[in-house]
This record gives C-alpha cells, structure tokens and sequence, in this order.
C-alpha cells in the first residue's frame, strides 16, 4: 500500500523551488466535505512573498499534474488548495491481490512497502525494563505496550528495530536483598512465588535497617562483597536475575512482547570506568564537593541541576550507566534513532542525558558524524477510579499478572454470556485475546502524555473505542464474506472493485489512508493516531453496512462490496497487530 498523503506531498513539492519544498506538505483533511486532502503552501507562501495566496494556489494548480489521483484541485477559503481523489485511483490502488506484503491477508510483520536499504532507519527501542527482584507492577504495562507497538510499527514501515530490555538489575538495593535472604528465606514461599519472596526479603531488611544500625552496615558490607565480585555473593544475584527473568518471560508471552536483546544495567557495569574517566579529560564533568557532576549552567531550566555520575564514596549511578548504554549501542549498532520509553517522572534525567550527551559525542572519536536522534517517549500515569495512581485495596501497587488474570476473568464472562455453544477451549481462547487487548488497547488508544482512569467496564464495553468493539467489527465484517460460498474467505485475485455509491467511496478512502496514519504514529511515537483511525474505520464500515446491502444484492456490485469488506478486514487486522492486539476468529 502506497501512502498517499506522501505521494500527494512529493508531486506538489516537485514543482516548488528546492528552498519552498518544506512549505509543500499535503495534509489530510478533517472534513471530508472540503476534499480528502489539503495544503496550505499557498497561503504560506503569499504571506511570505507578499502575494495574493488565491493566485498564487491558481498557479500552483495549474502546475501540477495529478489527474491520474485526482479531481482538478480546488481553491477554498482565503487559499487552501483541496484535493479529492478520484474513485478510479482508489479502485486501482486498492485492486492489488492483497494490500499487504505476505500470505493473503495474515497480519504480519511483513513491510508495508519494500523500502531501499538506503532509507531504511536503524532505530534502538528501550523499554519495558523492569527492576529485578521485584515483580512486575502496573506501572510497567504501559512502557511494555508502548515499546513494542512502537517496535512494530517501525518494522512494518521498514525500519530495522532493536528492542531492547534494559533490565534494573543492578543497584545498591542487593545489599538489603543479600542480606535478608541469607536471614529470612522460605524456601517454600521462594518455589511458590520467586518474586513475591524476594520483594518481600528486600522489605523485611530494608524495615530492619531503619530501625537497627547494625543490620544497615551488615547490608552495606553485602553489597560491597557483590560489588567487589565475591563469587557467593555474585552465585545469589545471578540467582535473583534468572528467577526474575523467568518469571517477566511468562508475562511478555502473555502480551505477546518479544526482545532482541535483554543488556541489563549490570551489563555496562565494566564500561563505566572507561566513561568516568573520558568525561573527565574532556572536561564535561567536573568535581563538585568530592562527587563528579556535569553542570548546565546555560541552560535555564537546568542551570541548578547537575548530572550526577559519580558519589563521594566513588559509585556511579543510574546517569553514569545510560551514558555507557549510550556509547555501547552507538559502537555495537550506529543507529539512527534511540527511542527510551519510560514514565513522564523521568523526563528531567533524560533530559539531562541528552544534553550531556550531546556535549561529548561533539569531542570523541568513537561517535559517528551523524549522531543518533535520541527520543524520549514518556507517559502519564495510569489512574484507579478515585483519579489516584492505581493502587489494590491495602494500598500496595498492583501487580500486572494479577491485573491480566482479572482482565482474562472478566474477558470470559462476557464471551460465555455471548457464545454460550462455543467449546471451553475455545471460550478460553477467545477470553484470553480480548481481556489482554482489552488491557493493551485502553493503555494504547490515550494520548500517552495523559494520565488515565483505569476502568473495567469502560475497557471491555462492546461499545465505543475499544479492543472488544474492533475485534467483534472484525469477526462480523469477516462473517460477511464467509457467508458467501464462492468467495471461500479466500482473497479475490481480479479487482473487482467499483465504487459507486457515497459509502463506498467514503470507505474505499478511509482504508487508503492507513499508511499516513501508521506513519503518523511512528513520527509522533503515538500509537493512539491508530487507535482512533481503526475506530473511525470501523464506524464507516458500518455507515456502508447500513447503505450498502452486500450478500443481498447481486452480480458486480455484490462482487465489488464483498471485496470491500474483505480490505477494510484486512487493514483492521493489520492495525490491530501493528498494536500488538491478537484477532479471533470467532466472538
Ligand atoms: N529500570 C528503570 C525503571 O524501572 C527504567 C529504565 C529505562 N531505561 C533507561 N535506559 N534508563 O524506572
């Protein structure tokens, strides 16, 4: 599938003069009763050049050669020019055997156009992340869905993605966590829950320590043994990396997330000396009452806050680990892009990274002419019904395994009540997709910046803009054309498209605009662009439904409209695995 803001965009752009190019930007229109799309070059460029905009917008049209896309253009209001597109184009661009590379119609992580390796961007996703020996709470969920419906958003557009977890697996809580579990281990509670024990260890010591000062130096001498390499003490850690890792395994198959590499902060733990020392001869950092710092002074907002990288007692720290992550990815992959997806609390840090980084690439040897852009991707927080960070009844954050159990409990209820013939197995089945995407696709279809209220029945509701809507628009938009026999769920190998009728169109070009949108969504790092586009398809899917009798009308027509079902199907299906969101068959 071609994108056709972007085609659009490049024919207006070939007749601009290469300064005026950045001023040719083909937007799509929001109102469809003043075209499919629009530009306001000449409106910017009047006002510049001190031209009539209306004359200047004639000129341009006059220039432009589109009449294979498009309607002539027309001129609206004080410049716009409008496009609208020609029910002919869309018939041709979406005649193809199947609008998506690969197997007829199976969502993939097939590109949506081969692109030359020369404009194919290397891009490092950071996310998910979790700190060991902890279980996973529900702050977690969202760095987790994000990250990796940004993964395969940026595969699909062709893009080479390297998803990595980088795990907190290193820090000064091992001390406490040494030492309660030399002290107070159950075994037991150890087999039965991993994590939960080691959470509870760390507690155990860390409530002690406030209390005694003994058993605080007793955890300061354990850490000191694992930071000096005692192999005992290095045995445990290990230890508390693979029963964490283990049991993050089992939530990231639930989700269907995958990782191409999992470096934790540990890995880099060589590498920060190397980092120290460069940051030093280079002057970036400086001492500042015995600890290492990088200052800001002229940058307003950050003047009173130094970077730390290393304390009085000479430990680095969290700071001092990302800039070694950084120098490793830029030598191991040269990427173009980082991307870190974390919480909105972490804005200042990263905002410091950025700016100290940006100061020591310019000097080193190691870092390549075109530096990586580095992207901070932050979310808000996700909200119990009291507008409060979402908590269980005793207060402790929830945990998100226990959040996925109660989605897939509640998912099950509402699929036994709606197909009471299904089989078990596959009432599981069907439970499981639409609970888990139930969870993902509220987290997915907010703005990330903004806080939300985390609400069972609001996620799980058949209506509105939700997972359970869209996946049953699938199930019945499908069931449309299995009805019909010859067509045999099969893709159609002719076009045997022809739009005649307003929904049709309507319909023929909302599913031509998928392409801008994932590629909004990948600019943007906002997946919620998605969301809303496959919601809007939905509803125009049923506007044609209404209008357009399919299996009841007959020869072309009917030909023509079981073959638009079956796009928008495909296009839905697609979207909703560029979300991570797993279809059904049934529902
Ligand atoms: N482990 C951290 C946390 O849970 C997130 C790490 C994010 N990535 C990074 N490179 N700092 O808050």
């Amino acid at each position: 599938m071609r994108n056709i803001q972007q085609l659009l965009t490049e024919r207006l752009q070939a007749i601009l003069p290469e300064a005026d190019r950045e001023f040719g930007i083909v937007q799509s229109c929001q109102d469809s009763k003043f075209g499919d799309y629009q530009a306001s070059t000449a409106m910017v460029l009047g006002k510049r050049d001190r031209k009539p905009p209306r004359e200047l917008a004639e000129k341009l049209i006059a220039g432009l050669e589109l009449s294979d896309l498009c309607e002539r253009p027309e001129i609206a209001g004080a410049g716009f020019i409008n496009f609208r597109l020609k029910p002919e184009f869309a018939v041709r661009e979406l005649g193809a055997e199947s609008l998506f590379a690969g197997p007829a119609g199976k969502p993939q992580n097939a590109r949506i156009a081969e692109k030359p390796p020369a404009e194919s961007r290397k891009i490092v996703i950071d996310f998910s992340s979790p700190n060991i020996a902890k279980p996973m709470h529900v702050g977690h969920i969202r760095s987790t869905i994000l990250g990796d419906a940004l993964a395969r958003i940026h595969r699909f557009l062709g893009n080479e993605v390297i998803a990595d977890n980088h795990l907190g697996d290193w820090g000064t809580q091992f001390g406490k966590l040494l030492y309660g579990y030399s002290h107070f281990l159950d075994d037991a509670a150890l087999a039965a829950d991993p994590l939960g024990e080691l959470e509870r260890l760390y507690k155990v010591a860390n409530d002690l320590c406030e209390k005694d000062e003994s058993v605080l130096d007793a955890c300061r001498k354990e850490l000191a043994l694992l930071q000096r390499g005692n192999p005992d003490r290095l045995e445990l850690w290990k230890t508390f990396t693979t029963v964490s890792w283990q049991a993050f395994t089992k939530i990231y198959d639930r989700l269907g997330v995958t990782f191409d590499e999992h470096l934790g902060e540990s890995f880099y733990n060589d590498q920060l000396e190397e980092v120290i020392s460069e940051l030093k001869l280079k002057k970036i950092a400086e001492e500042s009452e015995g600890a290492l710092c990088i200052f800001f002074r002229e940058i307003a907002s950050l003047n009173d806050k130094p970077f730390l990288i290393q304390k009085k007692d000479g430990a680095a720290l969290y700071a001092t680990t990302d800039l070694a992550t950084l120098k490793y990815r830029i030598k191991r992959w040269n990427p173009d892009e980082i991307i870190y997806v974390t919480d909105g609390r972490q804005q200042l840090h990263f905002q410091q990274l950025f700016t100290a980084a940006e100061r020591w690439l310019a000097g080193v040897d190691w870092a390549p002419a075109r530096r990586p852009k580095l992207s901070h991707v932050w979310f808000g927080s996700i909200l119990g019904e009291d507008k409060r960070p979402l908590k269980t009844r005793t207060g402790d954050p929830i945990r998100l395994s226990d959040l996925l159990d109660e989605a897939e409990a509640r998912a099950y209820l509402l699929v036994n009540e709606k197909n009471p013939d299904l089989s078990q197995d596959e009432r599981k089945g069907i439970a499981r997709a639409v609970g888990i995407g139930a969870v993902k696709y509220a987290d997915l279809a907010q703005d990330r910046v903004r806080d939300y209220v985390f609400d069972w029945s609001k996620l799980l509701a058949f209506k509105g803009n939700t997972a359970p809507y869209l996946l049953y628009a699938v199930v019945r938009i499908e069931s449309i054309y299995r009805k019909d026999r010859t067509l045999n769920s099969e893709l159609r190998t002719q076009n045997t498209l022809s739009l005649k009728e307003l929904e049709e169109i309507d319909l023929a070009k909302a599913i031509l605009k998928f392409p801008e949108v994932v590629q909004a969504s990948a600019d943007d790092h906002r997946p919620h662009h998605l969301c809303f586009y496959l919601y809007n398809l939905a509803e125009k899917f049923s506007g044609f439904y209404e209008n357009c009798p399919v299996l009841q009308s007959s020869g072309a027509i009917r030909e023509s409209r079981l073959a638009l079902c079956q796009k928008t199907a495909e296009v839905m299906r697609q979207g909703l695995y560029l979300l991570g969101i797993e279809t059904v068959e049934r529902m």
